[in-house]
């Protein structure tokens, strides 16, 4: 699939470099330390973190969700659908970990994968349910402004699951970081003159800090204690693979980020 155009929008920041191949990677191979080795040991690293990096996602969810449970376990009023919708958020997450495995041959090697035709709706619903799982119902607001509900894009929906949930992520944590007290996340969708869907994940964080901005696309760069710097990269990575484009779009009217994701309409 032809990659697509660059954002128009001049202030744009748009991710490029690629995570390297897991396909560079010779398993097992005696190589001379050499450039060419030292790029092996650096794919590898990649992939070894790509996989960190998701599957920390669900195992931390199904962490919050086992001692949620067990502190409940002598609890005479637990009700039997409470204890059912834990019981399925664990088997969702897990489903989720699984696909990280599945996938990781796609993304990391550049391989084709089963694309179909996905609601860009359906997706969203699907990543902020997932979203709620983490975050509960309270802590933050989830805004959808979305026109066209009939978007539909070729993907492989496992794989755009996870850059919606990073954007989310990252989102909330700008936030959070900033001490803003109830954070709010925007999610925007339409089609653009150009035959391309647009997601706009947008959030009332401090916006991406100067420092960081020509940068934070590529791997392991992070400004954020314990941050990974990873998050970004596998975002920029899955939307490319879809022949896609990830962006930082500056915001003139109000404070806070807004990443899109733009993709070829189907
Ligand atoms: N929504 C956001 N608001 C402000 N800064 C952001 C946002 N998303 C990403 N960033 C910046 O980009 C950096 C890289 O993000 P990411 O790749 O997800 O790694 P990590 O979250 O582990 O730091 C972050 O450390 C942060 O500085
Ligand atoms: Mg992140």
């Amino acid at each position: 699939m032809a990659r697509m155009e660059a954002s128009r929008h001049s202030e744009a920041v748009v991710g490029r470099s690629r995570l390297r191949s897991i396909d560079d990677v010779t398993w097992g191979a005696q190589r001379p330390e050499d450039e060419d080795h030292l790029a092996h040991r650096l794919a590898l690293r990649s992939v070894a973190a790509y996989v960190a990096h998701e599957i920390n996602h669900p195992l931390g969810t199904i962490a919050n969700l086992a001692s949620l449970l067990g502190r409940r376990i002598n609890d005479p009023v637990i009700r039997p659908s409470e204890l059912a919708a834990q019981i399925e958020s664990i088997k969702l997450e897990t489903r989720r970990a699984a696909d990280v495995i599945k996938n990781l041959r796609v993304l990391a090697g550049g391989l084709h994968g089963h694309r179909e035709t996905v609601n860009v709706h359906d997706l969203l619903r699907e990543a902020i349910c997932r979203f709620r799982r983490r975050y509960g119902k309270e802590t933050v607001r989830i805004r959808m402004e979305c026109r066209d509900r009939m978007l539909n894009v070729q993907a492989v929906p496992e794989l755009l699951h996870i850059a919606l949930y990073n954007l989310l992520i990252n989102g909330v944590e700008a936030a959070q970081s900033a001490s803003i007290e109830r954070p709010k996340l925007t999610l925007r969708t339409k089609r653009t003159t150009v035959d391309q869907v647009v997601i706009d994940v947008i959030d009332n964080g401090p916006g991406v800090a100067d420092a960081i901005k020509s940068q934070m696309f590529e791997p392991f760069v992070s400004d954020r204690a314990g941050g990974s710097g990873l998050g970004l990269a596998i975002c920029r990575d899955v939307v490319e693979w879809h022949g896609g484009i990830l962006s930082y779009e500056t915001m003139m009217a109000r404070r806070g980020s807004c990443f899109r994701i733009a993709l070829p309409n189907e």
